[in-house]
This record gives C-alpha cells, structure tokens and sequence, in this order.
C-alpha cells in the first residue's frame, strides 16, 4: 500500500507543486548532513500549510519544531515580504541544520530561528506581550502538544489558526496498548481539543502518503 501512496504523492506533485529551487536545495543539503528526510512535511503538506496561511492573508507565523527548517520554507514563501515566521527548534544539532538552510534558502531577513524548549520559550514570548500569531504550526514532540496548544492561545488572537502536524501516527492514537508518552501526549490533545471554551471549531483529518499514515489536526480561536 504504501509504496503506492509514495506514487499517487510523486503524481500529484508532478502536476500540482511547483519546483522551488528553495525547498529542493533544503532537502539536499540536509541529506549531505546526513538527517533523515521522514520528518519534513510532504510538499503537498506544505502547500496545503501555504493555502491555509494565504486564504487568511496571516503575517505572523509561530512553529514549533523546526528541524531542518523544510516546513519554515513553506510558512515563510506563502508570506507577503514583511512576513515573519519565529520557528523553534529543541535539539542544538538541528536548530544549527535548520539556521544553516534558512540563511541558503535566503529568508533569514524574515525567519527568527530560535534553538531552546518550545514551552520556555513561547513563555518568555507571552511574558514580552510579543503581538498575536495568526497561524501556529504544531509540530514538536508530540508528548508536549497540550501543552503546546494552551502556551499556542495564549499567543493567538481571535481567528488563529492552529494546524497540529502528526495526530494519528499509523493508527497508534487507537492502540490503546501503546502507551509512549508521544501517544499518550496526543490522546490528550483530542481530549484538551474537545469542547475547548477558547476554540471555536476543530478538526483532524488522516493522511496516507509518501509519509506513511498520519494526520493533522485544525482549530480555529474563538
Ligand atoms: C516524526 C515527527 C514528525 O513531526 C513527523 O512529521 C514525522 C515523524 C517522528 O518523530 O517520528
Ligand atoms: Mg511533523
């Protein structure tokens, strides 16, 4: 099944998602550093993330999880030039990774690429009163993401739009035998999502692909 998802997403790339010398320089340069490449977003991921900020004429991106900054491309292309995305990035190793890609793909003039725990840090940006995010990119260890989302509303303004990348993970979120503190983590955000009094409507949707199985979630700030 799989290695037929990889060939629907190739087609559908082939006719759909643009050759940005960008994003391809991103995943080789990142593969001659020897990452691995299943944890970027697919392109028709990213350009699904660059409609849903286009749609909502957004300027101000959050992210969290960078590595290797493929995703970062995607947020910071579908802004206008006064744009601005902050990204954070965990681990020292790929928060290096992700500034060298952002300083080759010609973007650091609008991409704050910040290395330190995603919590910490979104704290010390609600403690600066930072202006609102109009679109947050939830993609860091999955254990933190309720965590992540309450740290995520309390940077947002009425109309954010919160995307949360990686919520079914295979089917494990179903496994109920599977109790990683990743899974376990994203369990809770369905239960956090559900009936959130700051939230004005959620979603999930799967996704099947040259990524494998998965999905992402959506909400709307009240
Ligand atoms: C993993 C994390 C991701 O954010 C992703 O998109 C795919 C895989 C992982 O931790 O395995
Ligand atoms: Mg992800």
């Amino acid at each position: 099944m799989s290695e037929s998802w990889t060939q629907i997403d190739q087609y559908i790339e082939s006719h759909l998602i643009p050759h940005d010398p960008r994003l391809e320089q991103n995943l080789q340069n990142t593969a001659a550093h020897g990452f691995p490449d299943h944890l970027a977003v697919a392109p028709n991921q990213g350009m699904l993330l660059q409609m849903l900020i286009q749609m909502n004429q957004c300027k101000r991106i959050l992210e969290l999880g960078t590595f290797a900054a493929y995703s970062t491309i995607w947020l910071a292309r579908a802004l206008p030039e006064d744009g601005y995305v902050l990204t954070i990035e965990g681990r020292d190793t790929h928060g290096a990774m992700a500034k060298e890609n952002i300083e080759l793909a010609g973007l650091s003039h609008m991409v704050d690429a910040r290395v330190g725990r995603a919590a910490d840090v979104m704290k010390q940006l609600i403690a600066e009163k930072v202006p609102a995010f109009d679109f947050i990119f939830i993609d860091a260890d999955k254990q933190s993401y309720p965590e992540y989302l309450e740290l995520s509303l309390e940077l947002s303004r009425s109309g954010t739009i919160i995307f949360m990348d990686n919520v079914v993970r295979a089917g494990d979120i179903i496994n109920f035998e599977n109790k990683k503190p990743s899974i376990e983590g994203l369990r809770e955000l369905y239960r956090v999502l559900e009936n959130h009094p700051r939230l004005l409507s959620s979603t999930a949707l799967q996704t099947v692909g040259s990524k494998g199985h998965d999905g992402f979630a959506l909400s709307i700030v009240k």
